[in-house]
């Protein structure tokens, strides 16, 4: 079946390779915020985790984005004996969404499916990009307030310069660890990336230099009912056996408003980095977070670089994300 991810405009890159990493199957397809994947079944679960994708669409017919194109697609696709409702989504330029609600609506009508904008059984949804429209089942549609209500302000702990929920959940996810895997994060702070893992079921490992922050992240996970192994230790030196752990998302220190316990900056982060690499099982991921550019430092360690992003913060920082394999 082929699925289309309608993709949040927040990262040019993160949204999608983030569908990537979760969904294995081929790409079809891929418009302005906007994928397409052949997969064999729906995984419901992964769909769950997502953090930077709005909908989820079982597609059910792609045509070009003019009326009589998508009133024609409307006419013959094959949608269950149901109530509907019908929801466009405009990326870019192109038709006025209300337009193709109409256009859709109608010929499901006068087709005999139930009309009900209220309480739908079933919400079909057209994509509008780049002069396409795509029509499928929306089998997801994201609650990204699930997110806001995690944010750090509200947590129990909080320390400034923390991740965003939406962004630590990615962050998780680009390690492609599993519900039953193990995830560690040895620079932890306030527990946001650990919390993002736990919440769907992935075992977590978390450790910082700093007790207030471990302690600290150990209310905040308390708080959501999350399950961890929690520990006060120099990254530098892990008391973790090797190749014990699936996956390693972390956020390193920035040496500004967190405290560096090393010598300098790049001592620290070197030999971190080989730590991370010594616990990751044989070709797992870790997922690296620092506010320079650090991929010397990290192929150094042995690792092969698999991806790299960036995230604009502020005038003054730009996180940059690299997806390690080792
Ligand atoms: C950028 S913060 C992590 C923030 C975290 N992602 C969050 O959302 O709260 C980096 C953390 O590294 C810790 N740290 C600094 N030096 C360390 C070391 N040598 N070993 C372990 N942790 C260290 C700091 O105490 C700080 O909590």
């Amino acid at each position: 079946m082929k699925l289309a991810f309608e993709l949040s405009g927040e990262s040019k890159s993160i949204p999608r390779a983030e569908v990537l990493a979760l969904f294995n199957g081929a790409l079809v397809q891929e418009l302005e915020r906007v994928l397409v994947i052949d997969v064999d079944a729906y995984d419901q679960a992964l769909g769950d985790r997502l953090a930077m994708t709005h909908a989820i669409l079982e597609v059910k017919d792609v045509c070009k984005q003019e009326l009589r194109s998508i009133y024609r697609a409307a006419g013959s696709i094959e949608l269950p004996r149901v109530s509907v409702a019908v929801r466009a989504k405009r990326i870019g330029h192109g038709l006025k969404s209300t337009e193709v609600e109409a256009t859709i609506g109608k010929a499901l009508a006068e087709r005999g499916y139930e009309i009900d904008l209220t309480h739908p059984q079933l919400q079909v949804r057209a994509l509008l990009s780049q002069g396409v429209c795509i029509i499928g089942a929306t089998l997801a549609l994201i609650d990204r307030s699930r997110f806001e209500s995690r944010r750090p302000r509200v947590r129990p702990y909080f320390y400034p310069g923390v991740l965003l929920p939406r962004f630590a959940r990615a962050a998780v996810n680009l390690t492609r660890v599993k519900a039953e895997g193990l995830l560690l994060d040895p620079f932890c702070g306030t527990g946001g990336i650990l919390l993002e893992a736990g919440l769907f079921g992935a075992t977590i490992v978390g450790s910082d230099v700093d007790s207030r922050m471990v302690f600290g992240t150990k209310m905040n996970l308390d708080y959501y009912d999350v399950l961890s192994d929690l520990l006060v230790q120099d990254a530098r030196q892990l008391g973790l056996r090797d190749e014990c752990v699936d996956a390693v998302a972390t956020d390193l220190p920035y040496g500004r408003s967190v405290s560096v316990r090393a010598h300098s900056l790049n001592q620290l982060k070197a030999a971190a980095l080989g730590e991370i690499f010594r616990v990751l099982k044989h070709n797992a991921r870790a997922v690296l977070i620092s506010h320079s550019p650090f991929e010397h430092e990290v192929t150094d360690a042995g690792f092969a670089i698999e991806g790299r992003h960036t995230q604009y913060v502020h005038k003054s920082l730009t996180r940059e994300i690299v997806i390690a394999r080792k």
